[in-house]
Parts: structure tokens; C-alpha cells; sequence
């Protein structure tokens, strides 16, 4: 049967809800969508926000859509990959999952199909349409099906795609995990500043800002994170100082070390 449906969402939950809002402001159409989610409030939400339509049965969205993104807790996945199994196997659509450690080996077993799958490390500034997405692709997908799941992601904020799935522990610890490390930095400053004497609000406005500024510019001009750091430092001056007290205090070390621990983790969680 063919595809009425270009795109349907298994679970209306954040990520489902952040993709769907950029989906639709980047002009697809809320016909081009259907989302099967369980809860009956979260369908009314959806199709209050986008006029998308909406379904309690994973089956039923499955059926009629050419790409199906499966956007379950990790947690539900087995039971959700085994019952939609019999409609994927007919249907053949590209199958996208962003469920946070889930091989795409350990999926299409359950599934009982192994190709077109993508699978996507998605992080939470997706919900503000500046999340970051790392893809990977198993063998037989085709650039069709990749530039599908990458005009997906897309809607969410910027995508990369890594050749070895092995890669995506990796990312889970850089940009998975990354936004809580910058949160950490954001409440040090703004407690820091307020130790000053700051007010809190205005301490929380200048961390905030800072941390945006300084990624918009390190984006913005491409230019390396060494030179975009001697720029801002003239010797002798108070952001050398700082950095001094950073390195001494081992700013580097900790950051490293955190991306290793993280990395570990999510192997250990896959496996
Ligand atoms: N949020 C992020 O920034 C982020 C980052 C990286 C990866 N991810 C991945 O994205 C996926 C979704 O995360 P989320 O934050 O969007 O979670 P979420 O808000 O809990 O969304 C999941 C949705 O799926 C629904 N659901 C539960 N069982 C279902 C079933 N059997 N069939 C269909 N729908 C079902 C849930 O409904 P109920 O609430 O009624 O159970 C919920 O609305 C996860 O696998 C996560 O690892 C998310």
C-alpha cells in the first residue's frame, strides 16, 4: 500500500512534540503528520498546537506512513518495537528511533527487520529547536532514507552524522550529557557572582548570556577554541587570572574525566 502519511510519531512526548513544532514551522503541513500516543490530554495538547492528527493506535499511524519515529522511553521500546513489528515488516518504512541506547541490531530484532533503520542521539535543547543530533545509519539505508531522518532532525536544531554506531557512547557523554555539564558551569557562575554581591537575577541574566554569546561566537566564526580564548586574554589581565584558577582547580582534567565516565556508562547501559 503506499504511504499517506509522510511522517508518523510513536509517543507524543517532548522530543515527538519538538520535532512536530519544527516540522510544521519549517511548512510541513499538520496532514503530513500523524501521532499515536496513549495519553488522551497529551493527543488533545498535540492537535490544539499543531492541528496534527492524532490516534491511540500505534498500528493504525503505522500503517499509512513512508517514515515512522519511534519516540518511546528506552524503556517501552521492546514492547512497542515487537508489537509494531508485523506492520513495519509489510509497510517497509524508514524507521527512525531517538530512544536514548538502543543499538540498532538490539531494534531491528525486535522489529524483526533490519534496514531502513536510523538511529539518533537527540539532547534536550531540541526542545527549544537548538538541540544538537548525532545520526547513524544502518548499512543498507539509503541516501534517500538519510536525507529523510536528517530533514527530520533538522527540525529540531543542528544534525551530524557518525559512520561507526560505536561512536554514539561517545556522543551520548559529549552532547547527550553535555547540556547538564553546562548547567553546572551556569549555577557556579551565577553563585559566584552572588557571592560578590550580585543580585541573583542579574547574576543568572549575565552566566546565561555569557554562555550563549561565547557559543554563538566560537559557531559563528568557526574559529578555533584556543584563539577564541587568547582573544579574550591579555596577559597579566583578570580573565588570565581567572583561567589560571580554573586550570589550577582542574577544570580541564574534571571535564575529561567527566566525558570518559559518561562514555563508559553508556556502554555498559547498551550492553
Ligand atoms: N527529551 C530529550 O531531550 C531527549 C534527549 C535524548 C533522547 N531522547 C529520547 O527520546 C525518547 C522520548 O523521550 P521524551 O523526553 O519525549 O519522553 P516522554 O515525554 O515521556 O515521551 C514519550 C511518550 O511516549 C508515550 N508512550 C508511552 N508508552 C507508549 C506506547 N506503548 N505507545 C506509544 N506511546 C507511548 C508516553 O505516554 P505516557 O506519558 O502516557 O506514558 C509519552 O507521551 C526517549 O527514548 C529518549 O531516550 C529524548
Amino acid at each position: 500500500m503506499a504511504a499517506q502519511t509522510p511522517i508518523a510519531f510513536i509517543g507524543g512526548g517532548n522530543m515527538a512534540a519538538s520535532l512536530i513544532g519544527g516540522l510544521v514551522d519549517a511548512g510541513w503541513r499538520p496532514d503530513q503528520l500523524v501521532v499515536a500516543e496513549p495519553d488522551a490530554d497529551r493527543r488533545a495538547d498535540l492537535t490544539a498546537r499543531y492541528q496534527v492528527r492524532t490516534t491511540a493506535d500505534n498500528a493504525e499511524a503505522t500503517r499509512e506512513a513512508a517514515t515512522v519515529v519511534l519516540a518511546v522511553k528506552p524503556q517501552v521500546m521492546e514492547t512497542v518495537a515487537l508489537d509494531l513489528g508485523p506492520v513495519l515488516r509489510e509497510a517497509r518504512p524508514l524507521v527512525i528511533s531517538v530512544a536514548a541506547g538502543i543499538p540498532l541490531a538490539k531494534l531491528g530484532a525486535w522489529l524483526g527487520m533490519e534496514s531502513p533503520l536510523v538511529r539518533v542521539m537527540p539532547n534536550t535543547p531540541a526542545l527549544v529547536g537548538a538541540g544538537i543530533s548525532a545520526l547513524c545509519a544502518d548499512a543498507e539505508a539509503s541516501a534517500e532514507h538519510r536525507d529523510t531522518a536528517q530533514a527530520v532532525m533538522q527540525a529540531a536544531g543542528e544534525v551530524v552524522w557518525v559512520a561507526k554506531e560505536e561512536h554514539m557512547d561517545i556522543v551520548t557523554a559529549v552532547s547527550g550529557s553535555g547540556p547538564a555539564y553546562f548547567f553546572l558551569i551556569l549555577e557556579a557562575l551565577e553563585e559566584a557572582a552572588v557571592a560578590e554581591g550580585l543580585d541573583r537575577e542579574t547574576a543568572r541574566t549575565l552566566a546565561v548570556h555569557t554562555a550563549g554569546g561565547a557559543a554563538a561566537l566560537a559557531r559563528e566564526t568557526g574559529d578555533p577554541s584556543p584563539v577564541l580564548k587568547s582573544r579574550v586574554t591579555s596577559p597579566g589581565g583578570t580573565t588570565a587570572r581567572g583561567l589560571e584558577a580554573l586550570e589550577r582547580g582542574g577544570l580541564r582534567t574534571a571535564l575529561m574525566d567527566a566525558v570518559a565516565a559518561a562514555a563508559r556508562r553508556s556502554r555498559e547501559l547498551g550492553s
